[in-house]
């Protein structure tokens, strides 16, 4: 059995922050990934991190009081008001110190952290490298991670790259640590810890149109929610207004935010003729955005019935290559078009998962000495919908938050616990793969996945209604049954990717069947959850976080209320 004071599972910024926490408070800590960690997804984020720094002349005034009003009203409030608090007031803070950690962020004029307009805010509050900030914020991360290897001046942190957690532990309710599958050699391990961190990203990739990375299987939030904890908010999938058409890879909200148009096939500004984004246009949030964007396709206003165009072109080329240089690859390499002379085909794609582990503002679940931090997390700092900018700010905030929280816990800790309750899982753990491996069934992971994809894709996207929903529920059950007689196409256990592919599937299913009962139930359409036979909001029945509970027949829904501060409910007019 190996041993750790601390784990955090997952090595994106959320993780890697928290395993810095940890590390400051010299608790001996380990981060488990299922791949090195600066292939984590955070990597691939573009546009930027939200502050209050009011270091643009159009947001001089800014405040956190601001910031937290603008992420409450585009949460469609669902969002719990002492969360959005506390990261809007940490929001600067958290900056500061990756800008002393040597984050490279673009510039102003006075070389302060330069700043861009995003959705929800009206002026510029966004801070940015260029269009790669997760690549530059994660890359800062890992390198703080790593360098008390080289220094020896406090613990290492030890890192445990392409392993893969399979089960969280627990015992008398208190989590006591975790299996894991190294990946490979293909052993199973138990991992004993006084606590233990899920930072383990989003589910994005239960859908087939998504901006997510293929790692983004809802693995962790899956295994939790077998653990007992239940999953909040699962309904409310944020969907990207604009990613490249076909292969759906992020074309970060920065575009418009530098001052680029949405354009219907008769080149008009078409958010102009809805009343909810006619006031903001292209920096309107994202649910307005993507919802304008869909309707205008089905009013034939898009091409080839499926996009729209995003136009760079006034930019000019040296703003282009100089704000957006990562986008112009992406166009280019993916699309064959050039923003500096060409339009970019564009559609709204998966982009986020606002719901995840229910967990408190301390990152504190139900369980004691278990966390959760990251998009993996439902704290709620984003409620209905998300702010762009803002999940990467969760990230840093949240993450020091939940890494700060188990220093503290690990550290009133007297001796190991849980030797018992890990060798039994760990047999368990072995029992369930090699049955896995066994199968005498026929499916092919692959076909379930794709199959999964498409209800997800036709059944639960922007627009939902029962009938669809029903028969998404209906889908999900076929597609688990059909899990049951997977087989797998290599049974061996070295680099059995076969094997890790078919253990995540089953975690995407249960996870994706929580995502359908909590939309199916939520008659009503609140930020990212639209339902056309329930068009308005509801608060008097429906201002509650839902919660989904794993049982062997199926999700158990239950609700808690939404943490109402300062900011009153009221219709969220732009
Ligand atoms: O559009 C973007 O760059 C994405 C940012 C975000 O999801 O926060």
């Amino acid at each position: 059995m190996i041993y750790h004071d601390a784990i955090v599972v997952g090595g994106g910024l959320a993780g890697l922050r928290a395993a810095i926490a940890l590390n400051q408070h010299n608790v001996k800590v380990a981060v488990i990934s299922k791949v090195h960690p600066i292939r984590s997804h955070s990597v691939a984020a573009q546009g930027g991190i939200n502050a209050p720094l009011g270091n643009h002349p159009r947001g001089i005034y800014d405040t956190w009081e601001k910031h937290a009003f603008d992420t409450v009203k585009g949460s469609d409030y669902l969002a719990d008001q002492d969360a959005v608090i506390r990261m809007t007031k940490e929001a600067a803070e958290r900056i500061y110190e990756m800008e002393h950690w040597g984050c490279p962020f673009s510039r102003t004029s006075e070389g302060k952290i330069a700043q861009r307009p995003f959705g929800g805010a009206g002026f510029p509050r966004t801070c940015y490298a260029a269009d790669k900030t997760g690549h530059a914020l994660l890359h800062t991360l890992y390198q703080q991670t790593i360098k008390f290897k080289q220094a020896a001046e406090r613990n290492e942190i030890v890192i445990y790259e392409e392993w893969l957690v399979t089960d969280l532990v627990i015992e008398d309710g208190v989590c006591v640590g975790v299996i894991v599958l190294d990946i490979i050699s293909g052993r199973l391990e138990a991992f004993q810890a006084g606590a233990v961190i899920f930072a383990t990203g989003g589910v994005g990739r239960i859908y087939g149109n998504s901006t997510n990375a293929l790692i983004n299987t809802g693995m962790g939030m899956a295994v939790s929610y077998w653990a007992g904890i239940p999953l909040k908010d699962m309904e409310f999938i944020q969907f990207h207004p604009t990613t490249l058409l076909g292969k759906n890879i992020l074309i970060t909200e920065g575009c418009r935010g530098e001052g680029g148009f949405l354009l219907n096939n008769k080149g008009e500004r078409f958010l102009a003729k809805y009343h909810d984004s006619k006031k903001d246009m292209e920096v309107a949030p994202r649910d307005i955005i993507s919802r304008n964007i869909m309707r205008e396709i089905m009013a034939d206003g898009g091409f080839h019935n499926s996009y729209v165009h995003l136009d760079l072109r006034h930019l000019g080329e040296e703003k282009i290559v100089q704000r957006l240089p990562g986008i112009r690859d992406i166009c280019l390499e993916f699309a064959g078009v050039d923003p500096v002379t060409d339009f970019i085909p564009i559609q709204p794609g998966q982009h986020y998962t606002m719901g995840g582990i229910d967990c408190n503002t301390e990152g504190e679940t139900a369980v004691k000495g278990f966390y959760a931090a990251g998009e993996a997390a439902c704290v709620s700092v984003h409620g209905a919908n998300r702010l762009g900018g803002n999940s990467l700010l969760d990230t840093i905030v949240f993450g020091a938050i939940a890494g700060g929280n188990a220093a503290k816990y690990v550290q009133g800790l007297e001796g190991k616990k849980g030797e018992g309750a890990l060798s039994d899982a760990l047999k368990c753990a072995e029992q369930k793969i090699g049955t896995l491996g066994k199968s005498g069934g026929n499916e092919i992971q692959a076909d379930i996945k794709v199959a999964l994809n498409k209800v997800m894709d036709t059944k639960v996207g922007i627009f939902r209604e029962a009938s669809h929903l029903k028969e998404a529920v209906n889908d999900i059950k076929i597609l688990q049954e059909r899990y049951e007689r997977i087989k797998l196409n290599y049974t061996g256990r070295r680099v059995n990717l076969s094997l890790v592919w078919a253990l995540e599937l089953k975690g995407s299913l249960d996870v994706a069947e929580a995502v359908v009962a909590g939309a199916l139930a939520r008659e009503e359409s609140r930020g990212s959850h639209f339902r056309t036979d329930f068009p308005k909001r509801d608060d008097m029945v429906w201002l509650k976080h839902t919660l989904a509970y794993f049982t062997p027949v199926g999700v158990r829904l239950d609700y808690k209320p939404v943490n109402i501060g300062p900011f009153e409910p009221k219709e969220r007019k732009y």
